[in-house]
């Protein structure tokens, strides 16, 4: 998310307790005179190694490092919510083990586990730590779930040390931060109505029962987070209780596939773009009770009825110049799948996933996906985050809205 009522971006640049950190005072001062609005973040073992005047004299706010001694009420949130960029630079074994494992005892690793933003990692260590089992897991994992990683080098370590672990020197990690930077806000979806639906539909069998499946919802959430960072006014349809509302965007709670389908045929009259990212069940209960069934009262007959197929309805039904995106989660063959769909429900773009595939499907961080479109090869994407699919898929979607009308 940027930073409100300005275009200058925000690094929250993360110091943890490695000899390289009297490097990172050299980042800091090259990021400040590019002119980005650099927010230093130290750990305590960090202050050991620099003193935080050094920081905060050479960034645009004063160091923090506590959870507690603020007089924001949520450090944390909000640092990470500023960021555009988060830079941790250097990486500790330490804080990298504790970012991949999700635990946030200090300062900078609450911000790394609340970011939405892009997060760049330069890992600093003696060359026995950055080849030890643990830490190249560690490593993996991050970069799987779309952390970028600026790779350490060879050279002199503490100690008077040589070898593999050396932090990447400042001008290198700068270059990549300013990449990654220069690609938040790209797709430029000012003035723009984008309409998402996400999470698993429920539908009832009595008013304690239902029919349901294991979309997060977290692929939808992407897509709306990464509409909102381009500029759109963003409404998400949304079956989802347990993930946090996007900020900015206009959220609309249903459960089952027809107050889905209510919603989403209102919204799609003035939207820009629509993503059908929910996972809308095929079929409902034909004849919802209206009281608990009962143990006693013997196994109920269950009659199934096909649902409305919410994208074709869409496909078939524009009102307006508008780009439709819908998914298609298989168990095998996705790129056919996706293909013969998109014929049949008049989309214009169809990402397929195999959701049996290592780090891909529900309730993964990742995603593997193919974004096939008419006359022209799929793209594959392998391995990568939700939010990473969905910055791919909107932006050739506003490529499509901009090349001609499909009414
Ligand atoms: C002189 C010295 C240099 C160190 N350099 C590194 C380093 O380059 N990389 C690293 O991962 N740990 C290094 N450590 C160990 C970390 O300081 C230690 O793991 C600390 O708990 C890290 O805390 P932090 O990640 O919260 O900043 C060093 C320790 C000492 C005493």
């Amino acid at each position: 998310m940027r930073s409100s009522g300005s275009t200058q971006k925000t690094v929250v640049l993360c110091i943890s307790g490695g000899i390289a950190a009297y490097k990172a005072v050299e980042i800091a001062r090259r990021l400040f005179d590019l002119g980005y609005h650099v927010v230093p973040v130290m750990t305590e073992d960090a202050k050991r190694f620099v003193g935080e005047t050094t920081f905060s004299a050479l960034s645009s706010e004063p160091v923090r490092s506590s959870l507690w001694n603020s007089t924001d009420p949520v450090p944390h949130t909000t640092l990470a919510r500023r960021a555009d960029l988060v830079l941790v630079a250097p990486a500790t074994a330490n804080v990298i083990s504790k970012f991949a494992n999700g635990a946030s005892d200090d300062l900078v690793s609450a911000v790394l586990i609340a970011a939405r933003s892009k997060v760049l990692i330069a890992p600093a260590m003696h060359t026995e730590m950055w080849e030890n089992p643990a830490v190249r897991r560690n490593i993996e994992f991050l970069a799987a779930t779309g952390v970028s990683i600026v790779q350490p080098g060879v050279g002199r370590l503490a100690g008077g040390d040589f070898g593999a672990g050396r932090m990447a020197e400042p001008h290198e990690i700068v270059a990549m931060a300013q990449g990654l930077l220069e690609e938040v806000g790209k797709i430029d979806l000012a003035g723009l109505e984008v309409v998402v639906s996400a999470g698993g539909t429920r539908e009832a069998i009595d008013p304690v029962r239902f029919i349901g499946n294991r979309s997060s919802g977290r692929q939808g959430y992407a897509f709306a987070e990464v509409a909102l960072a381009g500029g759109a006014s963003v409404s998400l349809v949304s079956t989802v209780e347990n993930l946090p509302p996007p900020n900015g965007a206009k959220m609309v709670s249903v459960e089952s596939a027809s107050e889905m389908s209510a919603a989403m045929k209102e919204l799609s009259k003035t939207a820009d773009i629509i993503v059908m990212a929910a996972a809308v069940a095929d079929f409902r209960v034909e004849d919802q009770k209206s009281q608990k069934i009962k143990k006693g009262d013997g196994v109920p007959e269950i009659r199934l009825v096909h649902t409305e197929d919410i994208l074709a309805y869409l496909g078939a039904n524009r009102s307006r110049r508008q780009v439709i995106v819908g998914f298609a989660a298989e168990t095998g063959d996705p790129e056919n799948y996706a293909r013969d769909k998109l014929s049949r429900k008049g989309a214009d773009i169809i990402v397929g996933n195999d959701v049996t595939s290592p780090g891909a499907g529900f309730a993964t961080e990742t995603n593997s996906v193919f974004i096939v479109e008419s006359d022209r090869d799929a793209t594959y994407l392998e391995r990568v985050s939700k939010r990473r699919v969905a910055e791919v898929v909107l932006a050739r979607a506003l490529e499509i809205l901009s090349s001609g009308p499909k009414v």
